[in-house]
Protein backbone atom coordinates (compact mmCIF):
# COMPACT_ATOMS: atom_id res chain seq x y z
CA UNK A 1 0.00 0.00 0.00
CA UNK A 2 2.51 2.00 1.02
CA UNK A 3 4.51 1.25 -1.72
CA UNK A 4 1.88 2.21 -4.14
CA UNK A 5 1.04 5.58 -2.77
CA UNK A 6 4.59 6.35 -3.53
CA UNK A 7 4.60 5.08 -7.04
CA UNK A 8 1.19 7.43 -7.23
CA UNK A 9 2.59 10.30 -5.73
CA UNK A 10 5.97 10.01 -7.96
CA UNK A 11 3.66 9.70 -10.92
CA UNK A 12 2.05 13.18 -9.98
CA UNK A 13 5.25 14.75 -9.49
CA UNK A 14 5.81 14.00 -13.26
CA UNK A 15 3.19 14.91 -14.50
CA UNK A 16 3.27 18.31 -12.69
CA UNK A 17 6.46 18.88 -13.80
CA UNK A 18 5.83 18.12 -17.44
CA UNK A 19 3.12 20.12 -16.74
CA UNK A 20 5.36 23.54 -15.85
CA UNK A 21 7.84 22.09 -18.95
CA UNK A 22 5.17 22.29 -21.71
CA UNK A 23 3.60 25.18 -20.43
CA UNK A 24 4.17 28.54 -22.45
CA UNK A 25 5.64 31.02 -19.55
CA UNK A 26 3.60 34.12 -19.13
CA UNK A 27 4.97 37.35 -20.70
CA UNK A 28 4.47 40.77 -19.23
CA UNK A 29 3.68 43.52 -22.04
CA UNK A 30 5.73 46.84 -21.65
CA UNK A 31 4.20 49.75 -19.56
CA UNK A 32 5.35 53.08 -19.13
CA UNK A 33 6.65 52.45 -15.85
CA UNK A 34 8.81 50.59 -17.48
CA UNK A 35 9.88 53.55 -20.05
CA UNK A 36 10.15 55.41 -16.92
CA UNK A 37 12.73 52.98 -15.60
CA UNK A 38 14.86 52.80 -19.04
CA UNK A 39 15.07 56.44 -18.80
CA UNK A 40 17.10 56.54 -16.08
CA UNK A 41 20.07 55.00 -17.78
CA UNK A 42 19.21 55.37 -21.49
CA UNK A 43 19.48 58.73 -23.15
CA UNK A 44 16.42 59.81 -24.51
CA UNK A 45 17.51 59.05 -28.24
CA UNK A 46 18.21 55.57 -27.45
CA UNK A 47 14.52 55.30 -26.29
CA UNK A 48 11.63 54.78 -29.08
CA UNK A 49 8.34 54.10 -27.88
CA UNK A 50 4.60 54.39 -28.69
CA UNK A 51 3.92 54.72 -24.88
CA UNK A 52 4.10 57.88 -22.90
CA UNK A 53 5.99 59.69 -22.22
CA UNK A 54 8.23 59.00 -25.33
CA UNK A 55 4.95 58.35 -27.39
CA UNK A 56 6.51 58.43 -30.76
CA UNK A 57 3.69 57.58 -33.94
CA UNK A 58 3.90 53.71 -34.69
CA UNK A 59 5.07 54.42 -38.13
CA UNK A 60 8.58 55.07 -36.42
CA UNK A 61 8.15 51.52 -35.06
CA UNK A 62 7.11 50.03 -38.47
CA UNK A 63 11.18 49.50 -39.98
CA UNK A 64 11.59 47.47 -36.87
CA UNK A 65 8.54 45.46 -36.42
CA UNK A 66 8.78 44.45 -40.18
CA UNK A 67 10.69 41.73 -41.72
CA UNK A 68 13.17 42.28 -45.26
CA UNK A 69 10.79 40.03 -46.54
CA UNK A 70 7.42 41.84 -45.40
CA UNK A 71 5.99 38.59 -44.39
CA UNK A 72 6.54 38.83 -40.65
CA UNK A 73 4.77 41.53 -38.37
CA UNK A 74 5.43 42.16 -34.88
CA UNK A 75 3.55 44.84 -33.01
CA UNK A 76 5.58 45.88 -30.26
CA UNK A 77 5.51 49.41 -28.66
CA UNK A 78 9.25 49.76 -27.40
CA UNK A 79 12.60 49.74 -29.70
CA UNK A 80 15.45 50.25 -27.54
CA UNK A 81 19.33 51.53 -29.27
CA UNK A 82 21.41 51.61 -26.08
CA UNK A 83 25.27 52.14 -26.89
CA UNK A 84 26.60 49.94 -24.39
CA UNK A 85 27.22 46.69 -22.76
CA UNK A 86 26.38 47.82 -19.46
CA UNK A 87 23.15 49.65 -20.96
CA UNK A 88 22.43 46.21 -22.16
CA UNK A 89 22.99 44.37 -18.97
CA UNK A 90 20.59 46.75 -17.27
CA UNK A 91 17.70 46.27 -19.89
CA UNK A 92 17.94 42.70 -19.61
CA UNK A 93 17.84 42.39 -15.60
CA UNK A 94 14.44 44.39 -15.57
CA UNK A 95 13.39 42.39 -18.43
CA UNK A 96 14.43 39.35 -16.32
CA UNK A 97 12.48 40.15 -13.51
CA UNK A 98 9.76 41.42 -15.18
CA UNK A 99 9.17 38.92 -17.70
CA UNK A 100 9.24 40.98 -20.62
CA UNK A 101 10.11 39.58 -24.11
CA UNK A 102 12.70 40.77 -25.75
CA UNK A 103 14.22 40.39 -29.29
CA UNK A 104 17.82 40.88 -30.49
CA UNK A 105 17.60 42.55 -34.07
CA UNK A 106 20.60 43.58 -35.73
CA UNK A 107 20.39 45.02 -39.60
CA UNK A 108 16.78 42.86 -39.66
CA UNK A 109 17.97 41.02 -43.27
CA UNK A 110 17.10 37.84 -41.12
CA UNK A 111 15.01 35.49 -43.79
CA UNK A 112 13.01 33.29 -41.87
CA UNK A 113 11.14 35.79 -39.35
CA UNK A 114 13.75 35.60 -36.55
CA UNK A 115 14.33 39.27 -35.86
CA UNK A 116 10.73 40.81 -35.77
CA UNK A 117 8.55 39.91 -32.26
CA UNK A 118 5.75 37.57 -32.92
CA UNK A 119 3.59 39.79 -30.48
CA UNK A 120 4.42 42.98 -28.25
CA UNK A 121 8.08 41.61 -27.51
CA UNK A 122 10.46 44.49 -26.17
CA UNK A 123 12.89 45.10 -29.82
CA UNK A 124 16.63 45.60 -28.58
CA UNK A 125 18.44 47.05 -31.60
CA UNK A 126 21.72 46.62 -31.83
CA UNK A 127 22.62 49.61 -34.60
CA UNK A 128 23.98 51.97 -31.52
CA UNK A 129 26.57 49.70 -30.90
CA UNK A 130 29.04 50.19 -34.03
CA UNK A 131 32.24 50.90 -32.66
CA UNK A 132 35.41 48.96 -33.76
CA UNK A 133 37.41 47.97 -30.21
CA UNK A 134 40.49 46.46 -32.09
CA UNK A 135 42.26 45.37 -34.43
CA UNK A 136 45.94 43.24 -34.52
CA UNK A 137 47.33 43.15 -38.45
CA UNK A 138 49.78 40.78 -37.21
CA UNK A 139 47.47 38.00 -36.25
CA UNK A 140 44.14 39.40 -37.93
CA UNK A 141 41.94 39.54 -34.95
CA UNK A 142 39.22 41.89 -35.43
CA UNK A 143 37.15 43.01 -31.77
CA UNK A 144 34.26 44.85 -32.72
CA UNK A 145 31.08 45.73 -30.87
CA UNK A 146 27.98 43.66 -32.78
CA UNK A 147 26.28 46.37 -33.95
CA UNK A 148 28.84 46.87 -36.49
CA UNK A 149 28.04 46.68 -40.32
CA UNK A 150 29.65 43.88 -42.30
CA UNK A 151 30.42 45.90 -45.28
CA UNK A 152 31.92 48.53 -42.58
CA UNK A 153 34.13 45.92 -41.12
CA UNK A 154 35.47 45.12 -44.74
CA UNK A 155 36.53 48.45 -45.17
CA UNK A 156 37.87 49.33 -41.91
CA UNK A 157 40.53 45.80 -42.20
CA UNK A 158 40.79 46.56 -46.26
CA UNK A 159 43.82 49.06 -45.74
CA UNK A 160 45.77 46.57 -43.48
CA UNK A 161 45.05 43.87 -46.45
CA UNK A 162 42.48 41.82 -44.42
CA UNK A 163 39.02 40.84 -45.64
CA UNK A 164 36.35 39.93 -42.91
CA UNK A 165 36.22 35.76 -43.24
CA UNK A 166 32.66 36.02 -44.94
CA UNK A 167 30.36 38.03 -46.84
CA UNK A 168 26.69 38.04 -48.39
CA UNK A 169 24.42 40.10 -50.62
CA UNK A 170 23.07 42.01 -47.56
CA UNK A 171 26.47 43.24 -46.46
CA UNK A 172 25.64 46.87 -46.57
CA UNK A 173 22.40 45.94 -43.81
CA UNK A 174 23.76 43.19 -41.75
CA UNK A 175 25.28 43.48 -38.88
CA UNK A 176 28.38 41.44 -37.66
CA UNK A 177 26.58 40.33 -34.12
CA UNK A 178 23.72 39.34 -36.72
CA UNK A 179 25.77 36.89 -38.85
CA UNK A 180 27.05 35.25 -35.67
CA UNK A 181 23.40 34.90 -34.45
CA UNK A 182 22.47 33.30 -37.39
CA UNK A 183 25.96 31.28 -38.40
CA UNK A 184 25.75 33.03 -41.75
CA UNK A 185 27.38 31.05 -44.68
CA UNK A 186 27.28 33.11 -47.55
CA UNK A 187 29.78 33.62 -50.60
CA UNK A 188 32.70 32.52 -48.77
CA UNK A 189 32.52 30.01 -46.55
CA UNK A 190 33.85 27.62 -49.42
CA UNK A 191 37.28 29.41 -49.11
CA UNK A 192 36.95 30.25 -45.32
CA UNK A 193 34.76 28.30 -43.70
CA UNK A 194 31.94 28.85 -41.27
CA UNK A 195 32.00 31.61 -38.16
CA UNK A 196 32.14 28.70 -35.82
CA UNK A 197 35.86 28.17 -37.42
CA UNK A 198 36.53 32.13 -37.65
CA UNK A 199 34.76 33.56 -34.30
CA UNK A 200 37.34 33.18 -32.06
CA UNK A 201 35.28 35.12 -28.65
CA UNK A 202 31.87 36.66 -28.03
CA UNK A 203 30.98 39.22 -25.34
CA UNK A 204 26.76 38.07 -23.84
CA UNK A 205 24.81 39.68 -22.39
CA UNK A 206 22.54 36.49 -20.65
CA UNK A 207 19.06 36.85 -20.19
CA UNK A 208 19.21 37.37 -16.16
CA UNK A 209 21.38 40.85 -17.30
CA UNK A 210 25.00 38.70 -16.54
CA UNK A 211 27.70 40.07 -18.68
CA UNK A 212 29.60 37.06 -20.34
CA UNK A 213 32.92 38.18 -21.45
CA UNK A 214 34.19 35.62 -23.56
CA UNK A 215 36.02 38.26 -26.05
CA UNK A 216 39.46 36.69 -26.68
CA UNK A 217 41.83 36.81 -29.77
CA UNK A 218 43.54 33.55 -28.74
CA UNK A 219 43.83 31.10 -31.64
CA UNK A 220 43.69 28.06 -29.45
CA UNK A 221 42.18 27.80 -25.79
CA UNK A 222 40.72 24.36 -24.60
CA UNK A 223 39.91 25.16 -21.49
CA UNK A 224 37.05 23.36 -20.95
CA UNK A 225 33.51 23.79 -22.91
CA UNK A 226 33.37 26.27 -25.92
CA UNK A 227 30.69 28.41 -24.47
CA UNK A 228 30.75 30.68 -27.59
CA UNK A 229 29.69 28.03 -30.24
CA UNK A 230 26.60 28.25 -28.07
CA UNK A 231 25.90 31.35 -29.19
CA UNK A 232 26.77 31.15 -33.15
CA UNK A 233 23.47 30.58 -35.04
CA UNK A 234 21.15 30.70 -31.53
CA UNK A 235 19.14 33.35 -33.06
CA UNK A 236 19.24 35.52 -29.82
CA UNK A 237 17.36 32.94 -28.01
CA UNK A 238 20.12 32.70 -25.50
CA UNK A 239 21.82 36.00 -24.76
CA UNK A 240 22.28 39.16 -26.63
CA UNK A 241 25.79 39.69 -28.65
CA UNK A 242 27.28 42.69 -27.59
CA UNK A 243 31.04 42.19 -28.63
CA UNK A 244 32.47 39.69 -31.40
CA UNK A 245 36.25 38.79 -31.71
CA UNK A 246 37.17 37.27 -35.39
CA UNK A 247 39.59 36.08 -37.16
CA UNK A 248 40.66 38.00 -40.70
CA UNK A 249 42.38 36.09 -43.13
CA UNK A 250 45.30 38.40 -45.22
CA UNK A 251 43.37 40.04 -48.29
CA UNK A 252 44.47 37.81 -51.51
CA UNK A 253 46.76 39.71 -53.96
CA UNK A 254 44.91 38.43 -57.23
CA UNK A 255 41.25 37.47 -57.99
CA UNK A 256 39.19 36.70 -60.61
CA UNK A 257 35.39 35.72 -61.61
CA UNK A 258 34.34 33.97 -64.40
CA UNK A 259 30.40 33.48 -65.43
CA UNK A 260 29.95 30.14 -67.41
CA UNK A 261 26.81 29.14 -69.15
CA UNK A 262 26.08 25.52 -69.28
CA UNK A 263 23.52 23.71 -71.93
CA UNK A 264 22.21 21.52 -69.16
CA UNK A 265 22.24 21.12 -64.40
CA UNK A 266 23.85 17.95 -65.23
CA UNK A 267 27.19 19.40 -66.06
CA UNK A 268 27.42 21.34 -62.93
CA UNK A 269 28.84 18.42 -60.90
CA UNK A 270 31.51 17.48 -63.37
CA UNK A 271 32.48 20.90 -63.69
CA UNK A 272 32.56 21.26 -59.94
CA UNK A 273 34.99 18.78 -60.07
CA UNK A 274 36.92 19.81 -62.49
CA UNK A 275 37.23 23.32 -61.47
CA UNK A 276 38.41 21.93 -58.46
CA UNK A 277 41.25 19.50 -59.69
CA UNK A 278 42.14 22.40 -62.01
CA UNK A 279 42.43 25.14 -59.74
CA UNK A 280 42.63 23.51 -56.24
CA UNK A 281 43.36 26.20 -53.50
CA UNK A 282 42.34 29.12 -55.53
CA UNK A 283 39.30 27.82 -55.90
CA UNK A 284 37.12 30.42 -53.58
CA UNK A 285 33.76 30.39 -54.88
CA UNK A 286 31.41 28.44 -56.81
CA UNK A 287 27.52 29.52 -57.04
CA UNK A 288 24.58 28.67 -58.82
CA UNK A 289 21.76 30.43 -60.53
CA UNK A 290 19.34 28.65 -62.55
CA UNK A 291 18.07 30.29 -66.09
CA UNK A 292 15.15 32.26 -64.16
CA UNK A 293 17.01 33.45 -61.33
CA UNK A 294 19.93 34.49 -64.25
CA UNK A 295 16.60 36.32 -66.27
CA UNK A 296 15.35 38.08 -63.32
CA UNK A 297 18.55 39.45 -61.95
CA UNK A 298 18.91 40.87 -65.51
CA UNK A 299 15.38 42.05 -65.32
CA UNK A 300 15.72 44.22 -61.92
CA UNK A 301 18.93 45.71 -63.16
CA UNK A 302 21.38 43.34 -61.01
CA UNK A 303 24.25 43.14 -63.76
CA UNK A 304 24.18 41.50 -66.92
CA UNK A 305 26.74 38.89 -67.64
CA UNK A 306 26.31 37.74 -71.06
CA UNK A 307 24.94 38.83 -74.18
CA UNK A 308 21.53 37.73 -75.57
CA UNK A 309 23.44 35.11 -77.94
CA UNK A 310 25.66 34.02 -75.27
CA UNK A 311 22.66 32.71 -72.97
CA UNK A 312 21.19 30.92 -75.97
CA UNK A 313 20.40 27.08 -74.88
CA UNK A 314 22.07 27.98 -71.69
CA UNK A 315 19.68 25.95 -69.07
CA UNK A 316 21.69 27.37 -65.96
CA UNK A 317 25.00 29.31 -64.88
CA UNK A 318 28.21 29.50 -62.77
CA UNK A 319 30.07 31.95 -60.92
CA UNK A 320 33.65 30.97 -60.53
CA UNK A 321 35.98 33.03 -58.41
CA UNK A 322 39.44 32.46 -57.70
CA UNK A 323 41.82 34.33 -55.15
CA UNK A 324 45.32 33.98 -54.87
CA UNK A 325 48.44 35.38 -54.49
CA UNK A 326 50.06 35.72 -57.87
CA UNK A 327 48.18 37.31 -61.01
CA UNK A 328 50.17 35.16 -64.03
CA UNK A 329 49.76 32.02 -61.77
CA UNK A 330 46.02 32.22 -61.45
CA UNK A 331 44.90 33.64 -64.53
CA UNK A 332 47.33 30.62 -66.37
CA UNK A 333 45.26 28.01 -64.03
CA UNK A 334 41.68 29.59 -65.09
CA UNK A 335 42.60 29.80 -68.97
CA UNK A 336 43.31 26.01 -68.72
CA UNK A 337 40.49 24.94 -67.03
CA UNK A 338 38.43 27.50 -69.88
CA UNK A 339 40.50 25.76 -72.54
CA UNK A 340 39.72 22.28 -71.12
CA UNK A 341 36.45 23.25 -70.78
CA UNK A 342 35.97 24.59 -74.07
CA UNK A 343 37.82 22.11 -76.46
CA UNK A 344 36.67 18.88 -74.73
CA UNK A 345 34.54 16.51 -77.21
CA UNK A 346 31.81 17.18 -74.97
CA UNK A 347 31.86 20.75 -73.61
CA UNK A 348 30.31 21.04 -69.77
CA UNK A 349 29.84 24.76 -70.55
CA UNK A 350 28.47 26.71 -74.22
CA UNK A 351 30.62 29.94 -73.56
CA UNK A 352 32.23 31.45 -70.26
CA UNK A 353 33.16 35.23 -69.12
CA UNK A 354 36.28 36.51 -67.52
CA UNK A 355 36.07 39.54 -65.86
CA UNK A 356 38.58 41.55 -67.83
CA UNK A 357 38.14 44.67 -65.01
CA UNK A 358 37.52 45.47 -61.52
CA UNK A 359 34.55 46.79 -61.97
CA UNK A 360 33.59 43.82 -64.40
CA UNK A 361 34.28 41.72 -61.72
CA UNK A 362 31.79 43.23 -59.28
CA UNK A 363 29.23 43.66 -61.88
CA UNK A 364 29.44 39.81 -62.74
CA UNK A 365 29.38 39.40 -58.54
CA UNK A 366 26.18 41.63 -58.96
CA UNK A 367 24.15 39.23 -61.01
CA UNK A 368 24.21 36.48 -58.01
CA UNK A 369 24.42 38.53 -54.91
CA UNK A 370 21.09 40.82 -56.46
CA UNK A 371 19.18 37.66 -57.17
CA UNK A 372 17.51 37.71 -54.10
CA UNK A 373 16.54 41.44 -54.48
CA UNK A 374 15.32 40.90 -57.90
CA UNK A 375 13.07 37.80 -56.96
CA UNK A 376 11.39 40.17 -54.18
CA UNK A 377 10.54 42.62 -56.92
CA UNK A 378 8.88 39.60 -58.74
CA UNK A 379 6.02 39.89 -55.27
CA UNK A 380 6.03 37.55 -52.51
CA UNK A 381 8.75 35.17 -51.73
CA UNK A 382 8.93 32.02 -50.20
CA UNK A 383 11.88 31.17 -48.86
CA UNK A 384 13.61 27.56 -48.65
CA UNK A 385 17.33 27.15 -47.69
CA UNK A 386 18.37 23.51 -47.77
CA UNK A 387 21.07 21.46 -47.95
CA UNK A 388 20.98 18.43 -50.27
CA UNK A 389 23.39 16.37 -52.42
CA UNK A 390 24.09 18.84 -55.31
CA UNK A 391 23.14 16.28 -57.69
CA UNK A 392 19.53 16.68 -56.37
CA UNK A 393 19.54 20.35 -57.04
CA UNK A 394 17.56 20.35 -60.03
CA UNK A 395 15.46 17.55 -59.01
CA UNK A 396 13.94 19.19 -56.03
CA UNK A 397 13.16 22.69 -57.87
CA UNK A 398 11.55 20.93 -60.60
CA UNK A 399 9.87 18.60 -58.10
CA UNK A 400 8.50 22.08 -56.67
CA UNK A 401 7.53 23.62 -60.04
CA UNK A 402 5.49 19.97 -60.46
CA UNK A 403 3.57 19.83 -57.04
CA UNK A 404 2.49 23.39 -57.65
CA UNK A 405 1.52 23.03 -61.10
CA UNK A 406 -0.48 20.09 -59.61
CA UNK A 407 -2.71 22.19 -57.38
CA UNK A 408 -3.41 24.39 -60.39
CA UNK A 409 -0.82 27.23 -58.79
CA UNK A 410 0.85 28.02 -61.14
CA UNK A 411 -0.32 31.17 -62.77
CA UNK A 412 0.48 35.10 -62.72
CA UNK A 413 -2.10 35.44 -59.74
CA UNK A 414 -0.48 32.88 -57.74
CA UNK A 415 2.35 31.58 -58.41
CA UNK A 416 4.82 33.34 -60.70
CA UNK A 417 8.06 31.71 -60.48
CA UNK A 418 9.76 29.10 -58.76
CA UNK A 419 13.71 29.42 -58.82
CA UNK A 420 17.04 27.92 -57.76
CA UNK A 421 20.22 29.40 -56.39
CA UNK A 422 22.92 29.09 -54.21
CA UNK A 423 26.38 27.88 -52.60
CA UNK A 424 26.88 24.89 -54.85
CA UNK A 425 30.30 24.48 -53.31
CA UNK A 426 28.39 23.79 -49.80
CA UNK A 427 25.51 21.89 -51.01
CA UNK A 428 23.04 24.70 -50.53
CA UNK A 429 20.04 25.21 -52.79
CA UNK A 430 17.63 28.66 -52.16
CA UNK A 431 14.79 27.25 -53.72
CA UNK A 432 12.70 30.52 -54.11
CA UNK A 433 8.83 30.49 -55.17
CA UNK A 434 7.80 33.78 -56.37
CA UNK A 435 4.11 34.59 -55.68
CA UNK A 436 1.60 37.14 -56.45
CA UNK A 437 0.94 36.82 -52.65
CA UNK A 438 1.66 35.02 -49.35
CA UNK A 439 -1.69 33.08 -48.82
CA UNK A 440 -2.39 29.39 -47.47
CA UNK A 441 -3.52 27.65 -49.95
CA UNK A 442 0.37 27.78 -51.59
CA UNK A 443 2.08 27.92 -48.05
CA UNK A 444 0.04 24.36 -47.79
CA UNK A 445 1.09 23.31 -51.40
CA UNK A 446 4.86 24.10 -50.41
CA UNK A 447 4.75 22.22 -46.54
CA UNK A 448 5.57 19.92 -45.61
CA UNK A 449 6.35 18.83 -49.57
CA UNK A 450 9.64 20.94 -49.15
CA UNK A 451 10.12 19.54 -46.03
CA UNK A 452 9.73 15.82 -46.69
CA UNK A 453 11.21 16.25 -49.90
CA UNK A 454 14.77 17.58 -48.30
CA UNK A 455 14.33 14.49 -45.27
CA UNK A 456 14.54 12.01 -48.03
CA UNK A 457 17.61 13.44 -48.98
CA UNK A 458 18.28 13.19 -45.51
CA UNK A 459 19.39 16.75 -45.91
CA UNK A 460 18.86 20.10 -43.58
CA UNK A 461 15.86 22.48 -43.55
CA UNK A 462 17.98 25.12 -43.09
CA UNK A 463 21.56 25.58 -44.18
CA UNK A 464 22.40 29.06 -43.63
CA UNK A 465 19.81 31.24 -42.46
CA UNK A 466 18.16 29.30 -39.46
CA UNK A 467 14.55 28.26 -38.12
CA UNK A 468 13.72 31.89 -36.45
CA UNK A 469 9.68 32.05 -36.44
CA UNK A 470 9.29 30.29 -40.10
CA UNK A 471 10.47 26.22 -39.47
CA UNK A 472 10.02 25.79 -35.38
CA UNK A 473 7.26 23.13 -36.55
CA UNK A 474 9.88 21.51 -39.06
CA UNK A 475 12.88 21.39 -37.41
CA UNK A 476 12.64 17.32 -36.44
CA UNK A 477 12.59 16.92 -40.54
CA UNK A 478 16.50 17.65 -39.62
CA UNK A 479 16.97 16.92 -36.15
CA UNK A 480 16.30 13.94 -33.89
CA UNK A 481 13.88 14.14 -30.73
CA UNK A 482 16.90 13.75 -28.66
CA UNK A 483 19.11 16.52 -30.08
CA UNK A 484 15.63 18.62 -30.00
CA UNK A 485 15.53 17.96 -26.00
CA UNK A 486 18.90 18.45 -25.31
CA UNK A 487 18.27 22.17 -27.12
CA UNK A 488 14.89 22.46 -25.04
CA UNK A 489 17.14 21.63 -21.67
CA UNK A 490 19.96 23.98 -22.92
CA UNK A 491 17.54 27.07 -23.64
CA UNK A 492 16.25 26.35 -20.02
CA UNK A 493 19.48 26.40 -18.36
CA UNK A 494 20.55 29.95 -19.92
CA UNK A 495 16.52 31.64 -20.46
CA UNK A 496 14.54 30.00 -17.83
CA UNK A 497 11.47 32.59 -18.28
CA UNK A 498 11.72 32.08 -21.62
CA UNK A 499 12.24 35.80 -22.59
CA UNK A 500 14.76 35.59 -25.26
CA UNK A 501 13.46 35.93 -28.92
CA UNK A 502 10.15 34.09 -27.37
CA UNK A 503 8.83 31.28 -29.99
CA UNK A 504 11.67 31.31 -32.25
CA UNK A 505 13.81 28.47 -33.01
CA UNK A 506 12.16 25.87 -30.74
CA UNK A 507 8.30 26.30 -30.65
P1 LIG B 1 18.88 40.26 -38.04
O1 LIG B 1 18.12 39.97 -39.26
O2 LIG B 1 18.60 41.53 -37.37
O3 LIG B 1 18.67 39.06 -37.00
C1 LIG B 1 18.77 37.73 -37.38
C2 LIG B 1 18.65 36.84 -36.13
O4 LIG B 1 19.75 37.06 -35.25
C3 LIG B 1 17.42 37.13 -35.30
O5 LIG B 1 16.98 35.95 -34.71
C4 LIG B 1 17.91 38.09 -34.22
O6 LIG B 1 17.15 38.03 -33.03
C5 LIG B 1 19.32 37.60 -34.01
N1 LIG B 1 20.27 38.66 -33.66
C6 LIG B 1 20.65 39.72 -34.41
N2 LIG B 1 21.60 40.43 -33.77
C7 LIG B 1 21.82 39.80 -32.59
C8 LIG B 1 22.68 40.04 -31.49
N3 LIG B 1 23.53 41.06 -31.48
N4 LIG B 1 22.63 39.19 -30.44
C9 LIG B 1 21.79 38.13 -30.43
N5 LIG B 1 20.94 37.86 -31.44
C10 LIG B 1 20.97 38.68 -32.52
N6 LIG B 1 22.41 34.68 -45.02
C11 LIG B 1 23.40 33.79 -45.25
O7 LIG B 1 23.68 32.95 -44.38
N7 LIG B 1 24.09 33.79 -46.44
C12 LIG B 1 23.85 34.67 -47.43
O8 LIG B 1 24.47 34.63 -48.47
C13 LIG B 1 22.83 35.64 -47.19
N8 LIG B 1 22.56 36.57 -48.13
C14 LIG B 1 21.55 37.45 -47.92
C15 LIG B 1 21.24 38.37 -48.92
C16 LIG B 1 20.19 39.26 -48.76
C17 LIG B 1 19.87 40.24 -49.84
C18 LIG B 1 19.43 39.24 -47.56
C19 LIG B 1 18.30 40.19 -47.33
C20 LIG B 1 19.73 38.32 -46.56
C21 LIG B 1 20.78 37.43 -46.72
N9 LIG B 1 21.10 36.49 -45.75
C22 LIG B 1 22.11 35.59 -45.96
C23 LIG B 1 20.32 36.42 -44.51
C24 LIG B 1 20.81 37.48 -43.46
O9 LIG B 1 21.32 38.58 -44.02
C25 LIG B 1 21.88 36.94 -42.61
O10 LIG B 1 21.35 35.91 -41.90
C26 LIG B 1 22.49 37.98 -41.64
O11 LIG B 1 23.52 37.33 -41.01
C27 LIG B 1 21.54 38.57 -40.62
O12 LIG B 1 22.18 39.66 -39.98
P2 LIG B 1 21.32 40.88 -39.37
O13 LIG B 1 22.25 41.79 -38.64
O14 LIG B 1 20.49 41.50 -40.39
O15 LIG B 1 20.44 40.11 -38.31
C1 LIG C 1 21.91 34.19 -50.99
O1 LIG C 1 22.68 33.24 -51.08
O2 LIG C 1 21.74 34.98 -51.92
C2 LIG C 1 21.23 34.42 -49.68
O3 LIG C 1 21.33 33.38 -48.79
C3 LIG C 1 19.89 35.07 -49.74
C4 LIG C 1 18.78 34.23 -50.27
O4 LIG C 1 18.76 33.03 -50.08
O5 LIG C 1 17.88 34.78 -50.87
ZN1 LIG D 1 22.81 31.99 -49.41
Amino acid sequence: MLHSRTAASRLLRCATRWQHSSAQPTLNSITSDDIAHFAQFLPQNAILSTLSPISVPPSEIEQYNTDWMGKYRGSSTTVLRPQTTEQVSKIMKWCHERRIGVVPQGGNTGLVGGSVPLKDELILSLSNMSKVRSFDPVSGALVADAGCILESLTEYIAPHDHIMPLDLGAKGSCQIGGNVSTNAGGLRLLRYGSLHGSVLGLEVVLPDGTILDNLSTLRKDNTGYDLKQLFIGAEGTLGVVTGVSILTPAAPRTVNNVILALPTFENVLPLFKLAQQHLSEILSAFEFIDRTAYELAVKHGQGKGLSDEEIEGAECFVLLETSGGKKEHDEEKLNILLETLLESDQPLITTGVLSQSPAQFVSLWKLREGVPEAVSKEGKTYKYDISIPIASFKEVVDATREQLRRKGLLHEDAVRHVIGYGHVGDGNLHLNIAAAAYTPEIESALEPFVYELVASYKGSISAEHGIGAMKTHAIHYSKSGVAINLMRRIKQVFDPHGIMNPRKVLE
